[in-house]
């Protein structure tokens, strides 16, 4: 059983470093302990043996588990495999951080929900996911609920980074090489920036009130944590391109909005699924930014 340490560095695991978040996690953790990062094929959280030998070995205090199966619309076609990486796997984790007393930290979606409450939804409202990728996701939040342990599932939104194939840089280069671009401006949530959701992440494990393993303990359970406030992707692209530093080389000149019924895709997606945060900014006294001023900061990076 593991024991709050005192004089040794947190032994923290992350898995999934090359993600959006995984990557901006493994920063943002870097100081903070000694940090194991790795990725698939290292780990593949498809395999369930490989993966239990894996956390053994590493003995971490901490689990953050970045990786999933993010794919919306090929986990349609490939629902055992999602449900293998997105719930099996995440139940793994917690049974070995209970075994060891480990802490860990989760992340999950937005998309668990169905988008017809027409507010931003509260980690009280009931989840009814509309695709395979939701009900994947949902179900590993019910593993890691259902064994219990030490860990916090911080469902997020819209998460976007300024490296991969992100929504924003996928705005950015079809503002380049198309004079048409078309947004949805019915599918409405909130925008949070990878590097801004990792800081946060990190603040939650050097916080200083009292030691680690007890506050997981007592604030363990699911919280919102996404970009504050929301807006429709047509919005959003719509801020991406008046921000961008580069308005020189657009060909486009103005955003046009559309349905989602004009772009069927084999996943359905919510159309309003905004977080509420109010439970996490009160529990642990840090909040997320406004989604337009967090985007303003990632695009001065680029
Ligand atoms: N992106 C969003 O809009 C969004 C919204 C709400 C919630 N979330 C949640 O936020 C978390 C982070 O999302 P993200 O956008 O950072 O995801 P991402 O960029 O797609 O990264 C997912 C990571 O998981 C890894 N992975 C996939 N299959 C794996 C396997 N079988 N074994 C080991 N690793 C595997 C990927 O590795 P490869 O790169 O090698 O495939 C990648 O490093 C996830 O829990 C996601 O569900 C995301």
């Amino acid at each position: 059983m593991i024991t709050q340490p005192s004089n040794h560095p947190l032994r923290i695991l992350l898995i999934g470093n090359t993600g959006q978040l995984g990557w901006e996690l493994e920063r943002t953790l870097t100081p903070l302990g000694e940090l194991q990062a790795c990725d698939y094929p290292n780990v593949d959280l498809s395999d369930a043996d490989g993966l239990r030998q894996v956390l053994r070995q590493c003995k971490p205090e901490l689990f953050v588990n970045a990786a999933a199966y993010t794919a919306v619309d090929r986990a349609e076609s490939e629902p055992e495999l999602a449900h293998a990486i997105n719930a099996i796997a995440p139940g793994i984790m917690a049974e070995e951080a209970l075994d060891t007393g480990a802490a860990l930290i989760h992340f999950s979606t937005d998309y668990v929900f169905d988008g017809l409450k027409g507010a931003p939804y509260l980690e009280t409202d009931t989840p009814n996911p509309l695709s395979v990728y939701g009900r994947t996701k949902l179900a590993g939040e019910q593993e890691i609920q259902h064994i219990g342990g030490r860990y916090l599932i911080l469902r997020t939104s819209w998460v976007y980074s300024m490296r991969r194939d992100s929504f924003v840089n996928k705005v950015l280069g079809w503002a380049r090489s198309q004079t048409e671009v078309k947004l949805v401006s019915d599918q409405i949530s909130g925008p949070t920036w990878a590097r801004m959701l990792a800081e946060v992440t990190a603040h939650l494990v050097t916080s200083d009130a009292g030691d680690l393993l007890d506050r997981f303990s007592e604030y363990r359970g699911l919280y919102h944590l996404a970009g504050s406030g929301y807006c429709s992707r047509y919005e959003w692209g719509q801020e991406v391109l008046r921000l961008d530093p580069h308005k020189n080389e657009h060909m486009v000149k103005h955003l046009q909005p559309a349905l989602t019924v004009d772009f069927p895709t084999p996943a359905r997606r919510p159309l309003f699924s905004a977080l509420n945060c109010d439970l996490f900014n009160r529990t642990f006294h840090l909040q997320m930014p406004e989604w337009k001023f967090a985007l303003k900061l990632a695009m001065e990076s680029l």
